[in-house]
């Protein structure tokens, strides 16, 4: 197989030099494995998958198939960047799905987070395989596994989810341009793609997006209040100089309603929970302090423009005993 094993001697990947040198034999081994066939590619528009796809396209053009499921819990902005990256600036052969009525309907009313995980992880592999079927000599299936996947696999802390748990019908063989990399590696080559930094950087974002941080039942309307407060947090934290500090911060909207009062009148509306934390390896993990100044403009900020929201909480909790999500 190609890319088996990270060989014991390989230079980490710190500079363009380096990142430039692994695109070139990575696009020769591509060429060499694919041939003429066409790859499909679900991506989601995180770095993995972005890396791959970039690769992918410089390597074998339009032979590569991407498949974009928007799931209705992405971040604000998050599909449109995807068209305009992949489709109208690399061309690529993208096939974007908008899913979220069929994801959100099936959630509807389910309020046990291994449920909801379940449904969306599920809907996930369904729509994928639905947009399979419909194309013809698919022969390789491209994934982002990086090299931390094979090691935490083999040493049996987390299983790597190979192929994505496809229906048996669905045989591919695997293409994994950056199997052998480590995850700052993954970023050096995705700048030297030309990626743009707000992609090549991105904090991690779980997969059931932000239906793990609208805790219980989703609804659309507190949906949209996660996804509008955590566009408010992360615009703020840019012009702050903490992008790319603080390693990951998002904004919760719990199930309960409290009273406030806005222009004289009573409101009964959500509370918006801001979280940011820093950690190394996700077992442990800090709280990051705020300046007085940011959590009052934040605090403004959210109850101004964001509706159904009238109060602002921070959660100062660390990991141990809190996790990072809420589900
Ligand atoms: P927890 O909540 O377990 O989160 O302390 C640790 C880190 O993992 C991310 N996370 C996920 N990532 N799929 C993912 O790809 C998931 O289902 C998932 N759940 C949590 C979380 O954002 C945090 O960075």
């Amino acid at each position: 197989m190609v890319n088996e094993r990270r060989p014991d001697d390989m230079k980490r990947i710190t500079t363009p030099e380096l990142a430039k040198a692994y695109i070139d034999e990575q696009i020769a081994l591509l060429r060499e494995q694919v041939g003429d066939k066409k790859v499909l590619l679900a991506l989601s528009g995180g770095v993995d998958s972005s890396v791959v796809a970039a690769l992918l396209i410089k390597a074998v053009g339009d032979q590569l198939v991407c498949v974009h499921v928007n799931h209705g819990l992405l971040r604000k902005g998050e599909p449109e960047q995807v068209i305009e990256v992949f489709q109208n600036q690399m061309k690529a052969n993208l096939i974007y799905v908008d899913a979220t009525d069929r994801f959100l309907d099936k959630l509807a009313g389910v309020t046990d987070p291994e449920t909801k995980r379940k449904i969306i992880g599920g809907e996930f592999i369904e729509v994928f395989a639905e947009e399979a079927r419909k194309l013809d000599g698919i022969e390789f299936l491209a994934q982002g596994t990086i090299w931390p996947d094979i090691l935490e696999s083999e040493a049996g802390i987390k299983a790597h989810h190979n192929a994505g748990g496809l229906p048996d019908d669905m045989k591919f063989e695997l293409v994994e341009p950056v199997r052998i990399l480590f995850k700052d590696e993954v970023r050096v080559v995705g700048k030297e793609l030309g990626l743009p930094d707000n992609m090549v950087f991105r904090q991690p974002f779980p997969g059931p997006g932000l239906g793990v941080r609208c805790p219980g039942a989703i609804t659309r309307d507190r949906l949209e209040a996660v996804r509008e407060s955590d566009a408010i947090l992360r615009e703020e934290f840019a012009k702050n100089g903490l992008e790319g500090k603080v390693w990951q911060y998002f904004t919760v909207v719990p199930d309960f309603k409290s009273t406030g009062v806005k222009d004289g009148k009573r409101t009964f509306d959500w509370p918006c929970i801001i979280r940011a934390i820093n950690t190394t390896d996700v077992m442990e993990v800090t709280v990051e302090h705020l300046s007085n100044e940011l959590i009052d403009h934040l605090v403004n900020r959210i109850i101004k423009e964001v509706p159904g929201i009238n109060r602002v909480l921070f959660d100062y909790t660390p990991k141990p005993p809190a996790t990072v999500e809420y589900e």
